[in-house]
């Protein structure tokens, strides 16, 4: 049920661990199935994403999306970071299966907080990007995922 790709991607997750003092870290769960999912991102002078590292609790889904979403952002400006959607790591990984969209969604708000808290550092407003929640459970289910 699940792509070679997300099987490849639970198998030999990328950018597994931690930064230290990275220039924006976010942590998101969903209580429903009590999953946890902490991205770190080193960004330079420039805006640019250096450095993506992950930690996640979660079902084989969250760490593949965790792996792919964080392979994505990589080189990215923050700005150009909000593009990696869950949509888009989903596409990357050649789907999920319905009961598993909400996997995703934890990395696409993962990418959010760890973006917000970043701007929250630094006094910068990045354009588009909307306080992230704490628990995507409320998400998930204003969107019908
Ligand atoms: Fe909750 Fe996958 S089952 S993140």
């Amino acid at each position: 049920m699940y792509s070679e790709k997300v099987m490849e991607h639970f198998n030999n997750p990328r950018n597994v661990g931690e930064l230290e003092n990275p220039s924006g870290v976010g942590t998101v769960g969903n209580a429903k199935c009590g999953d946890i999912m902490r991205i770190y991102f080193d960004i330079d002078d420039q805006g640019v994403i250096r450095d993506a590292k992950f930690k996640t609790f979660g079902c084989g889904a969250a760490v593949a999306t965790s792996s792919m979403a964080t392979e994505l952002v990589k080189g990215k400006t923050v700005q150009q970071a909000l593009s990696v959607t869950n949509k888009a790591v989903m596409e990357a990984l050649d789907g999920l299966p319905p009961v598993k969209v909400h996997c995703s969604l934890l990395a696409e708000e993962a990418i959010h907080a760890a973006l917000w808290d970043y701007a929250q550092k630094n006094g910068i407003v990045i354009e588009g990007l909307k306080k992230p929640v704490e628990d995507i459970e409320e998400k998930a289910q204003e969107e019908e995922y």
